[in-house]
């Protein structure tokens, strides 16, 4: 069988540096898998900071990276059933997307309706499911029956793709949000979105007075700490889910804070311990965000997979707005 095209890294360091395009070969399946044609795939953070070696104990080198796309299934292994060549399919639970032809384990082949296009169905799990996750922390935590209804809620990195869905979704449950974001353009970009109207947003946080009951960050470091410290309410709920200014938030920021929660959410601990029918069930609450809007990735561009090195720039540019994706057919 002819080989394909594939991004490979093969040693640590910086992304645009280390990933590689390299020609594979389509090993023969192993009963129970099947081997998934990519259409599209997404360029997402979390797909990056393995590049890095930031998770070097839980990486083995070579390896392909890609944690979200979508394809249709080539060839089936022995064994599976459910599944048949020319089933659409997301595949989930491991690294790979960025290249031609991927193996996985049918039980981790999730059908997507065709109703979805490739774009939408492309970025339908991790941000979508993430923030299913983010809210379902912050229910529990608050309890009662109100839900999130006045809950005074603030959002970092708020034009983020999960920032908009956790905004849209929080608006719509009634809460006061607050958009924190780092640039005047994202400011104007959230301010005209009409699911928004409700949220205040703000250029950043310094000097700010306003109290939080739980404040939901992708940022870390001292943006983060400084929300911990000074705006959470007592009782409240600090969860942090990324660390986009590449520190951690202080020890001495969580310790100052023995009256509040703090909780890092990973969406890996959900994926690798719900079991099937739980990631399903989460899996038709995403599509139905992207059905009803407010779970919608905005697309920057699609690049061929053999462009590589112009996504991963585009990926970086400052002005990047939106997802970049990538067409691992070409
Ligand atoms: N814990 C998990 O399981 C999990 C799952 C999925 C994603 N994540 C994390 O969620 C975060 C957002 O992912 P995404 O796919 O939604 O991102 P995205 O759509 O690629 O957007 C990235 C955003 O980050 C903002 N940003 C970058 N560096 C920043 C900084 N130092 N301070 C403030 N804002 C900064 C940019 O803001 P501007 O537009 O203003 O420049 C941009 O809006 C990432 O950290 C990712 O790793 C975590």
């Amino acid at each position: 069988m002819a080989d394909h095209l594939a991004a490979l890294v093969a040693e640590y360091g910086n992304p645009e540096d280390v990933i590689r395009l390299a020609r594979l070969p389509r090993p023969d399946l192993e009963p129970g898998m099947v081997e998934i044609a990519v259409e599209r795939a997404a360029i997402n953070p979390s797909d990056l900071i393995p590049v890095t070696g930031a998770y070097s104990n839980r990486t083995v080198l070579p390896f392909v990276p890609g944690f979200e796309g979508v394809g249709t299934v080539s060839r089936v292994g022995a064994g599976v059933t459910g599944l048949k060549s020319g089933d659409r399919v997301l595949p989930l639970g491991a690294s790979g997307l960025w290249q031609s032809y991927l193996q996985r384990p049918a039980e981790w082949c999730f059908a997507v309706p065709d109703d979805l296009s490739a774009d939408q169905a492309t970025t339908a799990y991790i941000n979508p499911m993430t923030t299913l996750r983010l809210i379902a922390e912050l229910k529990a935590h608050f309890g009662g029956s109100s839900g999130l209804t006045g809950r005074r809620i603030a959002v970092t990195a708020a034009g983020s793709a999960i920032g908009r869905m956790l905004l849209s979704t929080f608006s719509a449950e009634g809460a006061d949000v607050t958009a924190i974001v780092r640039n005047k353009t994202t400011l104007a970009r959230l301010l005209v979105l009409p699911s928004l109207q409700t949220c205040l947003a703000r250029e950043n946080s310094s000097g700010s007075d306003r109290v939080f009951d739980a404040v939901v960050d992708a940022v870390g470091g001292d943006p983060g700490g400084s929300l911990l410290r000074q705006n959470l309410a007592p009782g409240g709920v600090f969860l942090q889910y990324g660390a986009l200014s590449g520190a951690p938030i202080a020890q001495a920021a969580i310790s100052a804070r023995p009256d509040v929660r703090f909780a890092f959410l990973w969406l890996r601990t959900f994926i690798h311990s719900a079991g099937r029918q739980a990631i399903s069930n989460a899996l038709a609450q995403c599509l139905d965000g992207i059905r009803d809007g407010s779970m919608v990735s905005h697309i920057a561009a699609t690049y061929p997979l053999s462009r590589l090195d112009e996504a991963l720039a585009h990926q970086n540019a400052p002005d990047r707005y939106g997802k970049i994706l990538l067409d691992p057919r070409c």
